[in-house]
């Protein structure tokens, strides 16, 4: 059964979930969703089929796939209630701060759907989640820039209405690129689940006290914001743009890392349970060069990301410390050329991710006697001692 059991079956201090969602080998570079291998959903599928597959267990047929899209269209409009939070956020929120307040409140605005064991309220929250989350993204970044919100078209697919509401403006329409499209729709695939991640270990403990969806949801954008986590994109991008800015020099910045001057890290690189490559990172590195050249942009800061992954490659320290890219090191390269500032990378990266954390989240609750997350500890404090009165300490 699914649950928290320890590796060594004792009080071990590697506590391992089981579960029949994503299987990946960090040594082996192997990721697969449900059985499929991520290559050929990235190459292959769709992120609608894929958080399907995810929640569901089995790629859906023709009607199931057509059905999925209609539910989730029809849920992308926010209430217009929900819209005034927007007012209440400084101009410079960083959107994953509203992220995870809005996706909470929206529990609020749907108070039938607090139980977890209502299987039909939580395949509602699901599409309700799957539909709204890029629309409250598009708007966080709208509020970012001070422009007008843009509504959800039911015309449009599932990315494109995302690009459109991110992009549009009243004053003139976003002209819809394919390659952008495809790109970021592959994205999200790959975003979509990494087993036991930070992000996702938060939402199955938050849910596993039977909080509600909403709640959890909330709970696992918060964590995933975080530099280590999925916050590497964005802090990314701002270590290219600070080698570039002196001068393009990777080997003085790679000293720097090796000498752990003020805690400097490699952002991109390195992982948990990686130990070869992130076979994700090889999807995205070619994806970088497709859709800059598609789009006919060459950036300094993809050439300055080759050089430092082959520096490092190339040095023992990192090599036998078993750094390697990971899925942050190139996405940002093609956000950035997609438009993104910096500040929605990690928001890009919770779209992508938000299947995963409704699966997992799903597959807690309905495990037979799913117990509350409880992990113990070791106690490291002081001895048992009396109390003394403040006059005499
Ligand atoms: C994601 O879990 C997941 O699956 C996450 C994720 C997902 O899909 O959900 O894959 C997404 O979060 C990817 C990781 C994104 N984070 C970053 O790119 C931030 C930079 N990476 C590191 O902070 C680090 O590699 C972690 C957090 C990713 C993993 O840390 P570990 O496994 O706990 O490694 P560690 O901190 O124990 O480090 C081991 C050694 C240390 O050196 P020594 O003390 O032995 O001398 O490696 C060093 C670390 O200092 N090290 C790095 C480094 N990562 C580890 N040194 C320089 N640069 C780095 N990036």
């Amino acid at each position: 059964q699914t649950g928290l059991v320890t590796l060594d079956g004792g009080f071990g201090n590697t506590a391992a979930y089981k579960s029949a969602i994503t299987f990946l080998d960090g040594e082996k570079g192997i990721l697969r969703y449900r059985g499929y291998p991520i290559e050929q959903l990235a190459e292959r599928g769709s992120f609608l089929e894929t958080a399907y597959l995810l929640i569901n267990g089995e790629l859906p047929t023709v009607d199931q796939l057509s059905g999925f899209r209609d539910d989730i269209t029809q849920h992308t409009l926010l209430h217009e209630d929900v819209k005034r939070f927007y007012d209440g956020f400084p101009r410079d929120a960083h959107p994953m701060a509203m992220l995870s307040s809005v996706v909470s409140a929206l529990s609020t605005f749907y108070q039938d759907s607090h139980n977890p064991f209502d299987e039909k309220q939580v395949h509602l929250s699901t599409i309700r989640l799957l539909a709204k989350l890029p629309t409250i993204a598009a708007y966080a970044y709208k509020k970012a820039i001070g422009h007008p919100f843009v509504y959800p078209r039911n015309d449009l697919g599932y990315v494109e209405n995302f690009l459109r509401m991110t992009f549009a403006v009243p004053a003139e329409e976003y002209e819809i690129n394919p390659v952008v499209v495809s790109a970021l729709d592959k994205l999200l695939i790959l975003h979509a689940d990494h087993e036991q991640n930070c992000s996702t270990s938060t939402v199955r403990l938050v849910g596993s006290s039977q909080a509600n969806l909403f709640a959890s949801i909330s709970a696992g954008i918060s964590a995933l914001w975080g530099p280590l986590h999925g916050g590497a994109n964005q802090a990314v991008l701002e270590m290219l743009e600070s080698i570039q800015a002196q001068g393009g020099d990777v080997d003085s910045f790679v000293n720097k890392v090796k000498n752990k001057e003020d805690g400097v890290k490699l952002m991109g690189f390195g992982h948990r349970v990686y130990k070869s490559f992130d076979p994700r990172a090889k999807i995205i590195k070619a994806a970088a060069h497709d859709v800059l050249s598609a789009l006919g942009k060459s950036d300094e800061l993809l050439d300055i990301a080759l050089k430092l992954e082959e520096r490092a490659l190339s040095d023992d320290y990192f090599t036998e410390r078993k750094l390697y890219p990971n899925v942050d090191f190139y996405t940002g390269l093609i956000y950035r050329a997609m438009g993104f500032p910096t500040t929605m990378f990690t928001v890009l990266f919770a779209l992508g991710r938000l299947p995963g954390w409704i699966a997992h989240w799903t597959e807690m609750i309905r495990e037979p006697g799913s117990r509350i997350g409880r992990p113990r500890q070791i106690y490291t404090g002081v001895e048992i001692r009396d109390y003394v009165p403040v006059e005499e300490r």
